[in-house]
């Protein structure tokens, strides 16, 4: 309910009450006349004008008692149950209470306005006609009866996933005490009735739950199954959603006809989401299968030959990396060959969005290059992601690690598809010993970055080392002169 819909009914609920009491209050001050002034004007039904004073008193009593269940209601369900449980009370529970409480509230006052009204003979005449009204309410009663029962069992509550006859699957939305209504995964809304929702089977993917998902995929043959086995659950778990509290399992299912399956198990947080995260892991593995040089098998009965035409091919995919790194600025005073033995050297990897590209702690000896795409360096303040930089195409990173043999210092997280080329401290290490101005310029960047970096937490200690403190220490680590 929206804010200005509760405002609404509590203006209504105010006001509806004040009448009420003050309609009450002048009622009983004038009863007296009130009476005399309708015994003048009902004339032959004079002596019922008592009658109709009481009865005008019962339905202001009554309201009064029906705004006063409300009430109560709403504390108990609606603050206190919530509170002590966690969670919102059913809707068909409150309604319960609150045609119970009225019930009774109403009795007690019909009874001390109507002293000389037989309760239990009216209830005796009205049993006939409760027997006509079960009968033509059947399906009615049946699902309030089925409900009561569900209530009872409790064997799933509101933003629980169920599927029900193996039919509709949705997350819980409300169970009122006609039918239980699910939201499915296309949004549409189903309302089963609750006898049927009683009757057929019923899964139920409880809400604190940690429930799990298979997901199946293959290799050839070839690839090893200790590699891929590693290689999918670490690209896995850190995917979002995907409980951290249990390590993802990858197990071999088949030796297939064309190449290895297997099945992956993984736990979600928030099981609603299923569908987004399973389609999240699989892209994780086709990246993770990509950057291990694993290969998914696909049916090899069938031969395709393709000879494609070669249009508009100019450049080589290695001519495309000595372009990249030659526009890379602190590159630029190489020569061609230096730059080509680079671009021979570097090795490209390409990540998912949100996927992490190096993580704060790890050892590391080699740097990066953006080549297509876009990173973000976060560090991690007092518990929380900031971003501190973010690098586009040609800007470098892991300079630091590399440079120093210090752990890494920051997070790089992939903010798109990117790809990025990889280079090592042994293909650096030959471009210094020819360039030294590079190793200089190179320390003047880490002297930046670690600034930078300073600033953005208080909690970070990156050293104070200037420039030439820097440089000495890269001499050092690289065996430079
Ligand atoms: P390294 O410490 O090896 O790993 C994390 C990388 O994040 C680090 O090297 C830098 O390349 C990069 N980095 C850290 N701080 C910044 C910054 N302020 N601006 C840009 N890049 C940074």
């Amino acid at each position: 309910m929206n804010r200005s819909t509760s405002k609404n009914k509590l203006i209504l609920f105010v006001v509806t009450a004040t009448l009420a009491l003050l309609g009450l209050f002048l009622v009983k001050r004038f009863e007296e006349r009130l009476s005399e002034f309708l015994r003048d004007r009902m004339g032959g039904l004079a002596s019922r004008a008592d009658t109709v004073v009481d009865v005008l008193l019962l339905v202001l009593l009554g309201i009064l008692a029906y705004l006063f269940v409300r009430a109560l209601n709403n504390f108990i369900f609606g603050l206190v149950f919530r509170l002590r449980k966690g969670f919102e009370a059913p809707t068909l529970v409150r309604n319960i209470f609150s045609i119970v409480a009225f019930t009774a509230l109403f009795l007690l006052i019909f009874s001390s306005l109507f002293e000389d009204v037989n309760l239990g003979a009216l209830f005796t005449t009205s049993a006939i006609f409760g027997v006509i009204l079960g009968l033509a309410l059947q399906d009615t009663l049946g699902n309030f009866f089925a409900g009561i029962s569900l209530q009872a069992d409790r064997p799933f509550q509101v933003g629980d996933v169920i599927t029900v006859g193996q039919k509709h699957t949705g997350v819980v939305e409300e169970i009122t005490w006609r039918a239980v209504k699910i939201r499915t995964f296309q949004n549409h809304i189903i309302e089963i009735n609750n006898s049927t929702a009683a009757k057929e089977p019923l899964e139920v993917c409880a809400r604190d739950n940690l429930n799990a998902r298979l997901i199946f995929f293959n290799t050839l043959y070839t690839d090893s199954p200790a590699k891929t086995i590693h290689v999918v659950r670490e690209a896995v778990r850190e995917a979002d959603n995907v409980s951290q509290m249990i390590t993802p399992i990858v197990r071999i299912r088949d030796l297939g006809e064309s190449g290895v399956d297997y099945e992956l198990k993984y736990w979600l947080e928030d099981y609603a989401k299923y569908n987004d995260t399973d389609a999240l892991v699989r892209q994780r593995i086709w990246y993770a299968f990509r950057r291990a040089g694993l290969n998914f098998a696909y049916p090899t009965r069938t031969l395709h030959v393709e000879r494609s035409p070669k249009i508009g091919v100019q450049n080589g995919e290695g001519g495309i990396i000595v372009d990249r790194l030659s526009a890379v600025d602190i590159f630029a005073p190489l020569s061609v060959e230096e730059t080509s033995m680079l671009a021979q050297a570097a090795v490209s990897h390409v990540f998912a969005p949100g996927e992490t590209v190096i993580r704060a702690g790890d050892p590391g000896s080699s740097m990066f290059v953006v080549h297509n795409g876009r990173v973000c360096v976060q560090i991690n303040d007092k518990g929380k992601l900031r971003t501190v930089a973010t690098l586009n195409e040609g800007d470098f990173f892991g300079e630091m690690a590399l440079l120093t043999g210090e752990p890494r210092t920051a997070n790089v997280v992939a903010m798109e598809e990117t790809e990025v080329l990889e280079i090592g401290h042994k293909a650096m290490k030959g471009v210094f010993e020819t360039n030294p101005g590079l190793v200089e310029s190179l320390s003047y960047i880490i002297v930046e970055r670690r600034q930078a970096l300073a600033a953005r937490a208080d909690t970070l200690d990156t050293g104070n080392e200037g420039p030439a403190g820097i440089l000495s220490a890269i001499k050092r680590f690289f065996g430079l002169k």
